[in-house]
Parts: structure tokens; C-alpha cells; sequence
């Protein structure tokens, strides 16, 4: 199909074929290019982050045109959205659509973490594994356990809900108590420290601000229990990954699970990639057909209202 309008000039950083389909001619996709001399930049009107490429005021001062920022995905951590709002520039992002789908993650890497799944599926591709042993690779119990979930925002209440059909104790940390919350999915709330003593299982999913900015590093670690497991589903920078490293490799804490890491990939020689009581996944918290397709539709719906100059159906 071809339009009669002339396309609208946006900057989209790899954004994949069904992406672009979806964004449909009106539109044209100028390559992310930062560049002194950069073409892209000077014509942009729109701006799509789809894998996380930092935006902030000086960008955002090199790009004359623009009138919206839409993010792929609901943390908006790589984006200064004051510098965006002190430019008048709106920013829109994906809440909600993708809340059971990093919930269902972070089971997962719970799982996989207590019950030993990549060792095991490792050793059970290897040649050592000659004969059934009821003494190998015993992992910990998560039925009957207890869970502290620390953030109990939309993706929170839904690792809660999950984990209390595992007939776990769920223990949440907020800023505020949240008694609703309480009565509806029967967690309970407990100061930090309390959680981290508590809980078998600790499980990250705040988002990334200056207040969560290493919150969890050596004094934290070392109040978890050491048979606990930190789960973290939030953002890499959350965790001081030298100190989870010292706790992992002295056995301080049991393991860890991790579907996000700071930097984004760690670099191949990172310390954390040599342990064996770590899982790490590539940052799939939202990684599912359907809700990344719903994830794809609300950032195209919020850039067309952008360019349109009209309030964006879920602004940040
Ligand atoms: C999110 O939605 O924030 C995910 O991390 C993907 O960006």
C-alpha cells in the first residue's frame, strides 16, 4: 500500500519488521544515528526506544522537530522524562499490558533458581549423568516458603498472586503500607530489613530511581538468610552486582536469578558469568508473543497521538 501524504519522519532504534508494519507508511524510520553530522536527528519528529537507547536533554535539544517520545516497554529509566517535560516533549510508554508476563518470569527464574533447572538440564545433556542419584542437585523447597516481593506495584501484585498459589507466605516492602492489597491477596507487609531476614526468596520489581539505585548491596545481602534467593526482574543497576558477586561466590546467600544486569549484556569476563548458583536470562521479563504484540501496538498508538499533538493514551 503506498500513501498519498508524505511520511513522517521518526528515529526508531532496531525496531523489527512487524514493528515497522505496524507503524505503516505514513511513516518513515530514520536510522538512530547520534552522529555531530547526523540526518536522522535533525529531521525527527518522533522517537521510538525500542531496546533501551539513552534519551536525555542534549539529545533531545539536537532533535528541533520533535513532538513525542514513545517507549517500547513501561520502565522509562533510559529516558529523562524531566528534561522531556521541561521541553514540552511528551513520553509515553506501555503500562500494564505486560504485568503477567514479567510475573510469569519471575516464577520462572524462582524455579529455576530453588530447583536447580540449567545445572540440571546441563548435567543431564553431559556424559556424567550415568544413573539416577536421589542425593544429586537437591534444591530448595518453594511450596510452604516465603516470598518478600519488594515493590508491590501492578507486576508485584502479580508475583504475589502466583506465589500464594504456590501456597507461599508472601511478605511485600513498599514506601507505603498497602492495605488493600493486604485483604485482597493476603500478603503481609514488613520494613525492608524484616523482608530481607525473612524471606526465602527475594524478588526485585520496583523500577530503577535514585532511591532503588543499589539497594541491594553488601549490608542487604548480608541480612538474607543464607540458604535466600534474590530474584531480580527490575533493573540491573538495582543491585550492587559486586557485592552480589562476593555473596554468591562465599555462599553469603544461596543463589540468584537474574533477568537483568547493569551493565546490559555483562561483559563477557564479568566475575558473576563464572558462578553456578546464578541464573541469568537476557531480560525476558516481557518477552512473550502475545504481550509483546500488545506491548508494540501501545507504543504505536501513543507515537501516532503524538504526532498528531493530541494527549497520549498512556503518557509516563
Ligand atoms: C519494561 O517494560 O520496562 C521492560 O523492561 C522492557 O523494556
Amino acid at each position: 500500500m503506498t500513501s498519498a501524504t508524505t511520511p513522517v519522519p521518526i528515529m526508531g532504534d532496531g525496531l523489527p519488521p512487524v514493528l515497522r508494519e505496524m507503524l505503516g507508511p505514513d511513516i518513515e524510520i530514520l536510522e538512530w544515528d547520534e552522529s555531530p553530522q547526523s540526518p536522522s536527528l535533525a529531521r525527527a519528529v518522533g522517537v521510538l526506544t525500542f531496546g533501551h537507547p539513552r534519551v536525555d536533554g542534549p539529545l533531545m535539544d539536537r532533535m528541533p522537530n520533535l513532538k513525542v517520545i514513545s517507549n517500547h516497554g513501561v520502565g522509562v529509566d533510559h529516558i529523562d522524562v524531566a528534561a522531556a517535560r521541561e521541553r514540552k516533549i511528551p513520553v509515553g510508554n506501555t503500562p500494564g499490558c505486560l504485568d503477567a508476563s514479567t510475573a510469569d518470569m519471575t516464577m520462572a527464574l524462582l524455579l529455576a533458581t530453588a530447583r536447580n533447572v540449567v545445572v540440571g538440564d546441563q548435567f543431564a545433556r553431559s556424559a556424567e549423568f550415568t544413573h539416577y542419584d536421589p542425593a544429586q542437585l537437591i534444591g530448595y523447597e518453594v511450596s510452604g516458603s516465603t516470598l518478600g516481593i519488594v515493590g508491590l506495584g501492578r507486576i508485584g501484585r502479580q508475583v504475589a498472586r502466583r506465589a500464594r498459589a504456590f501456597d507461599m507466605r508472601v511478605l511485600y516492602h513498599n514506601r507505603n503500607r498497602d492495605t488493600e492489597a493486604e485483604r485482597d491477596l493476603g500478603v503481609e507487609y514488613a520494613a525492608f530489613d524484616d523482608l530481607l531476614k525473612q524471606s526465602d526468596f527475594v524478588a526485585l520489581n520496583c523500577p530503577l530511581t535514585p532511591e532503588t539505585t543499589n539497594l541491594i548491596g553488601t549490608r542487604e545481602l548480608g541480612l538474607m538468610k543464607p540458604t535466600g534467593i534474590l530474584l531480580n526482574m527490575a533493573r540491573g543497576a538495582v543491585v550492587d552486582h559486586d557485592a552480589l558477586f562476593a555473596a554468591l561466590n562465599s555462599r553469603r546467600i544461596a543463589g540468584a536469578g537474574l533477568d537483568v544486569t547493569n551493565p546490559e549484556p555483562l561483559p563477557r569476563n564479568h566475575p558473576l558469568l563464572s558462578l553456578t548458583n546464578i541464573v541469568i536470562t537476557p531480560h525476558l521479563g516481557s518477552a512473550s508473543n502475545r504481550t509483546r504484540h500488545r506491548m508494540m501496538q501501545m507504543t504505536v498508538e501513543n507515537l501516532q497521538a503524538g504526532l498528531k499533538s493530541s494527549p497520549l493514551p498512556w503518557a509516563v
